[in-house]
């Protein structure tokens, strides 16, 4: 479903992203875990062309994006790409001015194309999904922090995105909060749903994903199943990683 090939990225003079290949399968979840500033984000955005990137390849579906890939010239193609996988962020960006069950069909009438009514069924099926479907005529602002991220993932989920991409999802939200998405999430994972997700949650990564990737300084320095990793972590910044993560 998502391959990305030795992806070089640079921010100015800084390499921050130094030839990382990862694979994910159609139902996988990949989990990205690491240190701060390991290049995480910018992954996640190089793969769905929010960020245009030096070297290497990322072929998302039937969609390949190279350095050669052009903002403008091959907006055609980012639309095609953006529209195959779903991005959900740290801060919810949902619109301010629009209710829970407008966010929700924004995309599909203004993007798709689609027609209101059916629009608003899907997006009341997904709000549902969510546990959200009594919120539908609430406004971002008199929901909770938690309750926005649900909303965010179900606008994700109305158009059909082949995968999600997840960015810290639950880092802005307290514990409760946190829980309520990550049970979203771990629902959507059972039900076959491709992801990759930055998380700071090592019991998502551990209990939830398929595989987990450890970035750290622009390398993904260790990868294999949550058992491996967590089990019989190989690498010295895997093993300290993982033991800050336990003391927080
Ligand atoms: N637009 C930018 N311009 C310059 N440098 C950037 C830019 N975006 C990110 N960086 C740098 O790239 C590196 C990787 O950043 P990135 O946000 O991808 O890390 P991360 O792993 O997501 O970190 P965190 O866990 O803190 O979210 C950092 O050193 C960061 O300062
Ligand atoms: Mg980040």
């Amino acid at each position: 479903m998502i391959r990305i090939n030795n992806l070089f990225k640079r921010h100015g003079t800084l390499d921050v992203i130094k030839g990382i290949s990862l694979e994910v399968k159609t139902g996988e979840v990949a989990a990205i875990i690491g240190p701060s500033g390991g290049g995480k984000s910018t992954f996640l955005r190089c793969i769905n062309g929010l960020e245009m990137f030096q070297g290497g390849e990322v072929q998302v579906g039937p969609h390949s994006l190279t350095p050669d890939t052009h903002p403008r010239r091959d907006a055609k193609k980012l639309e095609a790409v953006r529209r195959t996988v779903g991005f959900v962020f740290q801060q919810f960006n949902l619109f301010p001015h629009l209710t829970t069950l407008e966010n929700c069909i924004e995309a599909p009438v203004q993007v798709l194309g689609e027609p209101r009514d059916k629009a608003i069924e899907r997006a009341m099926e997904m709000l549902n999904r969510v546990g959200l479907s009594k919120k539908a005529n609430a406004l971002p602002r008199d929901l909770s922090g938690g309750q926005q991220q649900r909303v965010a993932i179900a606008r994700a989920l109305v158009m059909r995105p082949e995968a999600i991409l997840f960015d810290e999802p639950t880092s802005a939200l307290d514990p409760v909060m946190a829980n309520e998405v990550l049970a979203v999430m771990s629902d959507l994972a059972r039900q076959g749903q491709t992801m990759i997700v930055v998380t700071h949650s090592m019991n998502f990564a551990k209990n939830v994903s398929t595989h987990v990737h450890v970035f750290a300084e622009g390398y993904d320095v260790e990868h294999g199943p949550p058992s491996q990793v967590f089990g019989n972590p190989q690498h010295a910044t895997t093993r300290s990683f993982l033991e800050e993560a336990s003391s927080d």
